[in-house]
C-alpha cells in the first residue's frame, strides 16, 4: 500500500485548508489537483478554444508546463513563467475547470502527471478522484463533506474576503451547478472511495478535522 493520503470532497467541504494543514503537520508534500484542472481551464479560456475542439485541447494539455512553487506558507502556481496563482481562483475559472475536467483528453494527461508526482512517495493528494481513480492503492483515504448551507457560507465568506461583490444566492447557484457536474460526469465522478473514511465537517473547524484524520490514520496503522 502506498503511503499516500487522499482527501476528496465537494466544494466548500474544507478539503483544501485541511489538506494544507495536514501536509504541514506531517511534513508531507501537498498536491492540489483542483489547481491543475484550473490551470487547464485558464489555458483553454485564454486560447479561446471551444470545449468541443478536443484536438486543440489535447495539444494545449500536452504542452502545459504546470509548476507548484512552495515558498514558506505560500503555494504559488505557475503556467510556464506566468504566476497564475490568483488568476486560477477567479470565479469564472471555477466552472471552466469543472467543464474541462469532464473531458477524457484532459483527465488522461492530468492523471498521468498526478501519478508521476505520487510515485515519489509520501503525499497529501487533494481532489475529486484521488481515492477512487488516481491513487486507489493509497493507505489512508478520506472524503470530506458538509451541509450545503455551510459549504455555501464558507465559499461566500471566501469571496467576500477577497473583496468580490457576489451575492450569496449566486454563490449558491454556482456551487450547486459545479457539484452537480462533478458528481454526475461520466469520467471519474466525485464520490467517496469504498474504503474512504467520511468526515462531516459541518460543525468542525479545520484543526479539528486534521485531528480526526490523524486519529483515523493511527487506527489504519494498527
Ligand atoms: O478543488 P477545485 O475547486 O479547485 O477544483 C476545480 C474543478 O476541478 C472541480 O470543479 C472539478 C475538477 N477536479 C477534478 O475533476 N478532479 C480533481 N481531482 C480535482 C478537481
Amino acid at each position: 500500500m502506498s503511503p499516500i493520503i487522499t482527501i476528496d470532497g465537494p466544494t466548500g467541504s474544507g478539503k483544501s485548508t485541511v489538506s494544507r494543514l495536514l501536509a504541514k503537520r506531517l511534513n508531507y508534500p501537498y498536491l492540489d489537483t483542483g489547481a491543475m484542472y484550473r490551470v487547464v481551464g485558464l489555458a483553454i479560456q485564454r486560447a479561446g478554444i471551444g470545449l468541443k475542439n478536443e484536438k486543440e485541447i489535447a495539444k494545449i494539455c500536452n504542452s502545459l508546463d504546470i509548476k507548484f512553487i512552495h515558498e514558506g506558507d505560500t503555494n504559488k502556481i505557475y503556467m510556464g513563467n506566468d504566476d497564475v496563482t490568483e488568476a486560477i481562483r477567479e470565479p469564472v475559472i471555477d466552472l471552466m475547470a469543472s467543464n474541462v475536467s469532464a473531458l477524457d483528453t484532459v483527465r488522461k494527461v492530468m492523471v498521468k502527471l498526478q501519478r508521476k508526482i505520487g510515485s515519489k512517495g509520501l503525499l497529501v493528494a487533494e481532489g475529486r478522484d484521488m481515492g477512487t481513480v488516481v491513487f486507489p492503492e493509497a493507505k489512508h483515504k478520506f472524503y470530506l463533506d458538509a451541509s450545503s448551507d455551510v459549504r455555501v457560507k464558507r465559499r461566500f465568506q471566501e469571496r467576500q474576503k477577497k473583496g468580490e461583490s457576489i451575492s450569496r444566492e449566486k454563490v449558491k447557484e454556482y456551487l450547486i451547478k459545479r457539484d452537480y457536474q462533478d458528481m454526475n460526469r461520466r469520467l471519474s465522478p466525485l464520490k467517496p472511495a469504498k474504503d474512504a473514511k467520511i468526515i462531516d465537517t459541518t460543525k468542525l473547524n479545520p484543526d479539528q478535522v486534521v485531528e480526526k484524520i490523524i486519529k483515523e490514520m493511527a487506527k489504519d496503522n494498527n
